[in-house]
């Protein structure tokens, strides 16, 4: 065999609309390369068969520039990580498929990651990194979970979403104000100029650790509806107003519940991950509340927040430190628990 100066891992994520390859080397990340799929926006959303379609287009490309961007031949490899779930089955397999090639081809150990585990793991890409035992709030457009992270392999779900995921809620509410998919990061740029308590949502009462979006949702629909049918210009006149007022309520919904859960595990080593993240009211609340209450508080920088190839591989490299690969048998799934 080769190598002799560390571990390289390649990591490959393909669970949605990211075609995405990165190299880890010894816990740090040599390169990133994500290609973001734009067909869907004209759509209003992903559509599964396009995704796997254009996984297909990229991920040779793709696996070639992070080769590359890190100086890496394919002779130093030491294992091949990839999504094995959850997410879009079809987008999934194209990245299991080569995945499984490469390790066969090459020889090398081959490691499945689950991707929201990776989520919580984007947090010890950056240095300072945080120490275990922490809790994530991981915020998506499928997921929103409270994970209590032990060590790099050992995590809990605390709480998670019983509806919609975080993302979803913004994706939704942007869509009633007839705003383009994805409509989250529009939701942020009109609520900077807007007033956050002019409009209130109610705050679902649900019980321990778990969340719900879908009733902010229908509140804010209801509540849209009352108002168009005596100004039909409600929308237009007040869009800067009725974002920051979701983006408040959404924000309060996640942020009352990671307090509950610190409280709770007495942990208060708290880090951030998910697109989500990005959300400039989200940030500048958690930070407030991290002061209050004296967190540590880690949040990754937005290129390992969104779907990235980076968590991935940084997944696989622990899991390979810890002796983990998968048979080359092995299937992606939409779906599966930790
Ligand atoms: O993690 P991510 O890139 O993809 C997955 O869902 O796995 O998250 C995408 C979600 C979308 O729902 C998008 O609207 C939301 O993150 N998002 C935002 C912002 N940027 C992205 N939501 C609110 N404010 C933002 N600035
Ligand atoms: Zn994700």
């Amino acid at each position: 065999m080769k190598k002799g100066d560390g571990i390289y891992v390649l990591g490959i994520e393909s669970s949605c609309d990211e075609t995405s390859a990165s190299i880890c080397h010894n816990g740090k990340i040599l390169s990133n390369i994500i290609a973001t799929q734009a067909i869907h926006t004209q759509y209003g959303g992903v559509v599964p068969e396009l995704a796997s379609r254009a996984h297909m287009q990229n991920i040779v490309p793709v696996v070639d520039q992070a080769m590359s961007a890190a100086g890496v031949g394919l002779d130093r490899l030491d294992a091949i990580a990839f999504t094995q779930s959850p997410g879009l089955i079809g987008a999934l397999l194209v990245g299991a498929g080569f995945a499984k090639s490469m390790a066969l081809s090459l020889e090398v150990p081959l490691i499945e990651v689950h991707h929201m585990q990776a989520h919580v793991l984007s947090n010890l890409i950056a240095e300072p990194k945080p120490r275990f035992p922490f809790l994530c709030l991981t915020v998506s457009g499928g997921h929103t979970q409270i994970v209590h992270c032990k060590d790099a392999l050992n995590m809990e779900i605390l709480g998670e979403t019983l509806d919609d995921a975080a993302g979803e809620a913004f994706d939704k509410t942007a869509k009633l104000l007839g705003l383009p998919y994805p409509g989250g990061p529009l939701i942020d740029q009109y609520a900077k100029d807007g007033d956050p308590t002019r409009f209130h949502f109610p705050e679902p009462q649900i019980e321990g650790l778990n969340f719900s979006f879908s009733g902010v949702k229908t509140s804010i629909l209801y509540f849209l509806q009352k108002q168009l049918k005596t100004d039909p210009e409600f929308i237009n006149k007040n869009l800067h107003d009725i974002c920051a007022s979701a983006q408040y309520c959404i924000v309060n919904i996640l942020l009352h519940k990671l307090k509950k859960a610190s409280l709770k595990t007495g942990i208060k080593t708290i880090c951030l991950a998910g697109g989500v993240s990005a959300n400039k009211g989200l940030r500048a609340s958690i930070k407030k509340m991290a002061e209050k209450y004296q967190w540590d508080l880690f949040v990754p920088d937005m290129e390992y927040c969104t779907d990235n190839a980076a968590m991935i591989a940084i997944t696989g490299y622990h899991k390979f430190l810890a002796g983990a690969s998968s048979p080359l048998s092995v299937s992606a799934s939409a779906r599966a628990h930790w």
